[in-house]
């Protein structure tokens, strides 16, 4: 009854580590594509390839529903895995739209028109290849009106995680989000648009300031998954056992993610 969580590196382990907290009985199999990490200074087509290899590898581990953790592989890939290559009896699932649907106040899986919503200047914080494919962007228009919304692509901040130089990724985070507010004086929501910067939230915050709603997407979508698998309980695949699988070095990412998640972690080659 395993469940996958794919993401480039990293970043999807904040995202898991609420989805254990959240669905304590479900088995997770984590796949991080470390060797090709970041995604999110790549090409779509390419994006798009080893997302599809890093889904195949999860459904071979019995995971018939795979969670995409990263928004780069969200934006850049997952409409058109959905429309022309995930077969009838699996399901991707990307955290783009619990973000958006917890942003415009609505219940899951709500597809009635867009409708005024109370934020107004919303900031965009996200890899560069997310920025440009525009998929939070339209994602917002089918559920919201009179939305601004200004996105500040954070080149290098991946990088420095999954190097977890935190000092050089605390200094980029100081530098888009002045960037941002030259653009933007005065956002009244900031969107962490990358399952990395969870793990920068604290310095994301200072940064932007405490009159400014931040929005995270690990316990959001944890709400959205817990929310989807009561509606869909036959989606919980074949496999039994959490595993941590990576296309790296498995001892130094072992390494990284035990230091992220402050508890020891085991990864195993995918
Ligand atoms: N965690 C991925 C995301 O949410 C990082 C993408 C990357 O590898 O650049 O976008």
């Amino acid at each position: 009854m395993a469940v996958g969580v794919f993401d480039s590196g990293l970043g999807g382990l904040t995202v898991l580590a609420a989805l254990e907290k959240r669905l304590p009985d479900v088995p997770f199999v984590y796949l991080g594509d470390n060797a090709h990490t970041p995604y999110g200074v790549r090409e779509a087509d390419e994006i798009f390839a080893l997302t599809c290899a890093g889904v195949e590898r999860l459904w071979a581990e019995g995971c018939d529903l795979v969670i995409l953790a990263c928004n780069t592989a969200s934006a850049a890939a997952l409409r058109r895995m959905q429309e022309t290559w995930v077969p009838a009896e699996k399901r991707v699932l990307g955290v783009f739209v619990p973000l958006i649907e917890a942003l415009t106040e609505r219940q899951w899986g709500d597809n009635s028109p867009p409708r005024e919503v109370a934020v107004k200047h919303v900031a965009l914080f996200a890899t560069p290849a997310t920025v440009q494919s525009r998929a939070f962007q339209r994602e917002l228009a089918f559920r919201a009106i009179g939305v601004d919304v200004e996105a500040q692509p954070c080149g290098g901040v991946v990088d420095a995680i999954e190097e977890a130089d935190m000092l050089l990724a605390e200094a980029l985070v100081h530098s888009h989000v002045a960037a941002l507010k030259r653009r933007m004086p005065r956002p009244d929501a900031a969107v962490l648009g990358c399952t990395h910067y969870p793990l920068l939230e604290p310095v994301f915050r200072a940064a932007i300031g405490a009159e400014v709603a931040v929005y995270s997407q690990p316990d959001i979508v944890a709400a959205s998954l817990e929310d989807y698998l009561r509606r869909h309980p036959d989606m919980l695949g074949t496999g039994a056992e959490s595993r941590f699988l990576t296309t790296g070095d498995p001892i130094a990412v072992g390494h990284r993610a035990t230091i992220f998640l402050r508890r020891a972690i085991a990864f195993e080659p995918a």
